[in-house]
């Protein structure tokens, strides 16, 4: 029977569809509630989004999320492309559904295509069938942000037992060779220190360069910046994060966003679990001293105080209520490592902390939990603890681990990667000082050194910039390695010292850095510190967004809007 519907305001990110029941369902009852309806908008060749249309005002709360890709706006530039990508909130515009962590479900979807393209899905069994017609199965519970669909003109290669990589047919080889043999070694090291990997295939799909994220864990199949194709596995580190959630997230889920931290930060540990015992503690220490100068950096730009610098946020229910989305930032992820880095140093041993992580995914695998059961669980497990009353040592109490915004009052010891530093360390101080002394630059030989080395040297030369004088220049002549490099995480760098120290010979590194790609992470920082840098640099950003905006996802453009005054705040 047909029932009566009606859609009801409920945030500036979607409306609820309210179904009146003919009788009030009893306790235990199923029911089977058929939903015909229509998503998003065809291609208008005018970006991820469809139309200048603004956030909201002009057709009801939010804008279409099922991203629709003209042929230009793909690597190959010849069909088009579409994606979902649903974390935190943008999937009930792709299919009416409980839109929160908290509920999880199986689903199958039937997707049918035009010839020649071809479906993915974050399913755990797909099949092709006749008529370009997809057919789609998850048998495991998974939140409605874990659904995620891609279609294009892509194909794949296998890179391991039981994984290959999917991409469009111009990446495909350098694809596969990036991660050819080593994403089962992840997967291995992973199931030993967390336990069994229970989405049976870990596949991989290259998205086009307007994708918003380095990663998407979508389960069996997660969705990866085609940035991370460096050709030389340097930037392994984001896979690695996104196998983790595979048990943190996937399996033990946050179930509120205001939690977020529960999946990111118990992320980032299982991250730098797996990559030390496959790189070992030197060079993870030197991805997490990274991971420190983001946090540093975050907090400098938003002070530390910011209320959203606490693990445990208010996300405010209502129409003007706070949109998940916007807590997205180093947090969740960083702090949150810190908090559960501390949780091992309360242990005091790493395999009796292994365990506990083992023994926690196996009790909450399938649910969704907040941060009191985790924490619950954790004195549960180790009574001792519980009884010294470690939840409540005077500076490090659980609850203001939760909630006080502000630098995280615990750091977990980064010294066996002091070796790796060091030397990046003292070249950033040469580099920062008056009068350069080029003797002992040039005795610095970096040709050896790693990427996250790099990196990790960039940070410290952008935190003394703007550095004296001249200095900007020669590093620039001096190091071609970083000022021309294709890798995105040095390019990200280095533009930010283009910017610091406002060296406007090389503006065009940003602009073609910000054509080339639409990460957030990569685009936010470059847009607000060229409208916070010189009257040059500020039109250096409104040239590069005008002409960059109808490439980017939806939400970055309107991030960045927000950033250049485009736009009223929301
Ligand atoms: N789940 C996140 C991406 C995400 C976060 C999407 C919030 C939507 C809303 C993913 O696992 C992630 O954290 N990716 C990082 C990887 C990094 C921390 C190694 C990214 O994209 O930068
Ligand atoms: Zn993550």
């Amino acid at each position: 029977q047909s029932l009566p519907f009606e859609s009801r305001p409920f945030a500036s990110y979607g409306t609820a569809l309210h179904i009146d029941l003919p009788q009030p369902p009893r306790a235990g009852q199923r029911l089977a509630i058929e939903i015909d309806y229509e998503a998003g908008e065809g291609p208008g060749g005018s970006g991820a989004g469809r139309g200048d249309r603004g956030t909201e005002g002009t057709e009801g709360p939010g804008e279409p999320q099922v991203c629709w890709l003209a042929p230009e706006q793909t690597a190959g530039k010849q069909k088009p492309y579409m994606y979902t990508q649903g974390q935190a909130v943008l999937n009930r515009s792709f299919f009416p559904c409980f839109d929160t962590p908290s509920v999880k479900c199986t689903y199958s979807a039937t997707v049918k295509v035009p010839e020649g393209f071809t479906a993915v899905m974050s399913a755990t069994s797909w099949e092709k069938q006749k008529d370009n017609t997809f057919v789609f199965k998850m048998s495991h519970p998974i939140p409605s942000y874990l659904i995620a669909l891609a279609v294009g003109d892509i194909v794949s290669a296998d890179v391991g037992p039981r994984s290959r990589v999917w991409a469009e047919p111009c990446l495909i080889e350098a694809a596969k060779k990036e991660y050819d043999g080593v994403i089962e070694e992840f997967l291995v090291v992973g199931e030993k220190l967390f336990g069994p990997y229970v989405w049976g295939r870990y596949d991989i799909l290259f998205m086009p360069p307007s994708f918003p994220f380095g990663g998407m864990e979508n389960p069996c199949l997660t969705f990866l910046t085609p940035c991370l194709l460096a050709g030389d596995r340097s930037l392994v580190d984001v896979i690695i994060h996104e196998i983790s959630h595979s048990w943190f997230g996937n399996l033990v889920t946050n179930a509120t966003w205001g939690e977020f931290w529960l999946n990111e930060g118990f992320t980032m540990y299982a991250q730098r679990r797996i990559s030390t015992e496959v790189y070992g503690s030197a060079y993870t220490c030197l991805e997490a001293a990274t991971g420190r100068a983001l946090l540093r950096q975050h907090m400098d730009t938003t002070g530390e105080d910011h209320p959203l610098n606490k693990l445990r946020v208010v996300i405010e229910p209502g129409l003007l209520g706070v949109n998940p989305d916007d807590t997205y930032n180093e947090t969740p992820y960083e702090k949150g490592y810190c908090f559960v880095s501390y949780l091992a140093h309360l242990v005091g041993d790493q395999s009796k902390f292994d365990a506990f992580l083992q023994a926690y995914v196996n009790r909450f695998k399938f649910q969704s939990i907040t941060a009191d059961d985790t924490l619950g669980f954790f004195l549960e497990h180790f009574p001792e603890l519980k009884e010294k009353g470690v939840d409540s040592i005077p500076g490090f109490e659980f609850d203001r681990w939760l909630n006080t915004p502000g630098w995280p009052p615990f750091l977990p010891d980064l010294s066996p990667g002091q070796q790796l530093m060091e030397p990046a360390d003292e070249l950033a101080e040469l580099w920062a000082a008056e009068g350069l002394n080029m003797e002992a630059v040039e005795a610095v030989d970096i040709t050896a050194w790693r990427t996250y080395q790099l990196i990790y040297f960039l940070d410290r030369v952008l935190q003394k910039s703007p550095l004296p004088e001249g200095n900007v220049e020669r590093l620039s002549k001096m190091y071609p390695k970083i000022s021309k490099a294709q890798n995105a995480e040095l390019r990200l760098r280095w533009c930010q010292i283009i910017l610091k120290n406002n060296l406007e010979a090389e503006y065009s590194k940003v602009k073609d850095f910000l054509h080339s790609q639409g990460k957030q992470k990569y685009t936010l920082p470059l847009y607000r510190a060229m409208w916070g840098g010189s009257e040059s640099a500020q039109a250096l950003a409104m040239e590069t967004f005008s002409a960059a905006a109808p490439q980017l996802h939806v939400n970055v453009r309107n991030y960045v809007k927000q950033i250049l005054g485009l736009e009223v705040a929301k």
